[in-house]
């Protein structure tokens, strides 16, 4: 889909979104046709439409023989107006635009509001091409029988300079993210520990990052042996997957490692899920998704930062072989780990991963990213993502990265004490801790093995999908993460 900003109208609108303050007038929209003007007024005053935020009102009639759709788009108050407001009233008008069959899209801005043009630019191809995503490969008759041409940005101008630099950063941001959805939205009988190593492989080779995938012989002489348990019951052997990026050759340059779960599948092993359960388990390795995603957009956009993404990705299965509730695991670091049970794996990979990053790859930062525990959705539900750190100055980071991109977080408290709830009579951990708490005892137990390196740890069980559309979310994955990681590392450079 084409993004752009424009001062030449053609001669037929296909679609036109007017967009206006709370109380503004249409008269106030530039190089609106002859016409419109005088119709939106009386339409506003009619219908008493006053443009409060989020209020859509819209109409189709012929012009010349032509079908015009108009779309009126209330933003309110303009000066409470910021990137993430900006993002959900664009998405609001496209989906609008789309249900009224719209190829071309003209944006007429009634006012000037207090996003800059780089953000300004970066929202509007981003919220473009993300509510445009459609996972419809297996879908024989395809539904979408209208897809958008072009977002036209409507504007008297010439110095478009950062708008249209805006306009790229977000091509790329969304990109990424519509990268990431598609590895989750991928069924596990196509995406396993293997296929996603090499769709990483993939991504790497077009977009200039460097990639090392490491198999099974590899991983036992460095003794992942905490990662191996869990995927020793699927047929399909783990695969380690190293993403290496260096934008800043300067030697001191701290090395930021990203981690990401990557369980292909997730049945839950001898300690079963339900088939409930078990359904969305194929997005268990959204956390690795938002990694390789995220690898892409800071290459693309030439970040200078060092980073490391690395991604333990396995299948959680039954077999004669698999790993069994009462087995003591000898981690990579160890540490050993009596397994309560197996269906708390994405921790037992991760440890493995945080350990190897840090010894092996210099790691002197790290973010873990996972569909970690179901008691984050339990508190947060699905519009939150459960953060726990070490560091709150970074973690203020997180928070100014999330307010731009609106990857919502909210952070737990990493309280020592229910570290406790994770101590065994015959190891030095436990995989699982009691009833309460679950989504911080998830993290207390990774911290075991962050060696007071700063840390942040997101849990996007409850974030990584989406059962019906909404926003810039389509049905199945959102990508969540890409985004946020590419933000969080933009703002270390
Ligand atoms: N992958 C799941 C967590 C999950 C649940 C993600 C729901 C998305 C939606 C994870 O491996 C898991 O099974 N966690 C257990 C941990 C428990 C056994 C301590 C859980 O949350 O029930
Ligand atoms: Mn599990
Ligand atoms: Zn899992």
């Amino acid at each position: 889909m084409k993004v752009d900003v424009i001062r030449k109208l053609p001669e037929h609108l296909d679609t036109l979104v007017l967009m206006q303050e709370e109380g503004g007038k249409a008269e106030q929209i530039e190089y609106l046709p002859t016409g419109l003007t005088e119709q939106v007024e009386t339409l506003v005053k009619a219908e008493d439409f006053s443009f409060a935020y989020k209020s859509i009102k819209s109409f189709t009639q012929v012009i010349s023989g032509r079908v015009q759709n108009v779309i009126l788009l209330g933003a309110g108050n303009k000066d409470l107006l910021t990137a993430d407001k900006l993002r959900s009233l664009i998405a609001q008008a496209l989906r609008q635009a789309a249900r009224m069959k719209a190829k071309q899209i003209f944006l007429f801005p009634g006012f000037i509001g207090p996003v800059n043009d780089v953000a300004f630019g970066h929202v509007l191809a981003e919220t473009a091409l993300l509510v445009s995503y459609r996972f419809g490969k297996y879908q024989s008759s395809e539904k979408q029988s209208t897809e958008m041409e072009s977002l036209h940005y409507v504007l008297n101008t010439k110095n478009t300079r950062h708008l249209n630099r805006g306009i790229l950063e977000g091509r790329i941001y969304a990109e990424a993210t519509n990268l990431a959805r598609d590895m989750v939205n991928e069924p596990a009988n196509v995406l396993n520990p293997e296929t996603l190593a090499e769709t990483a492989k993939k991504a790497a080779l077009q977009y200039g990052f460097s990639v090392d995938i490491y198999s099974y012989d590899k991983l036992k002489r460095m003794k992942m042996d905490a990662f191996l348990a869990v995927g020793r019951g699927s047929a399909r052997e783990p695969r380690l997957i190293i993403m290496r990026y260096n934008g800043s050759p300067d030697r001191h340059t701290e090395t930021i490692g990203l981690i990401g779960k990557g369980l292909t599948y997730d049945s839950g092993g001898y300690c079963i899920k339900t088939p409930q359960g078990m359904v969305n388990m194929k997005n268990d390795m959204g956390g690795a998704a938002a990694v390789i995603g995220a690898m892409c957009a800071i290459t693309a956009m030439r970040l200078k930062v060092n980073v490391v993404g690395i991604v333990a990705a396995c299948e959680n299965m039954i077999s004669g072989d698999a790993y069994r509730a009462g087995d003591i695991l000898t981690s990579m670091s160890g540490k050993t780990i009596e397994v309560i049970n197996t269906d708390a794996e994405g921790r037992l990979t991760l440890c493995d991963a945080i350990h190897f990053a840090i010894e092996k790859e210099h790691a002197d930062r790290i973010v873990d990213i996972a569909t970690l525990t179901g008691a984050a959705v339990a508190a947060l539900g699905t519009s939150f993502s459960a953060v726990l750190t070490n560091n709150e100055a970074w973690m203020e980071q997180l928070k100014s990265a999330a307010a731009f991109t609106g990857e919502l977080v909210w952070q737990l408290p990493a309280h020592e004490e229910y570290k406790d709830m994770l101590k065994s009579e015959i190891a030095d951990l436990k995989n699982t801790g009691a009833a309460f708490a679950g989504a911080i005892t998830a993290g207390l137990f990774l911290k075991e093995f962050i060696q007071d390196k700063p840390w942040l740890h997101i849990d996007i069980a409850g974030t990584a999908l989406k059962d019906k559309e909404s926003g810039i979310n389509s049905y199945g994955a959102t990508g969540v993460g890409v985004r946020l990681l590419t933000s969080l590392l933009r703002s270390m450079e």
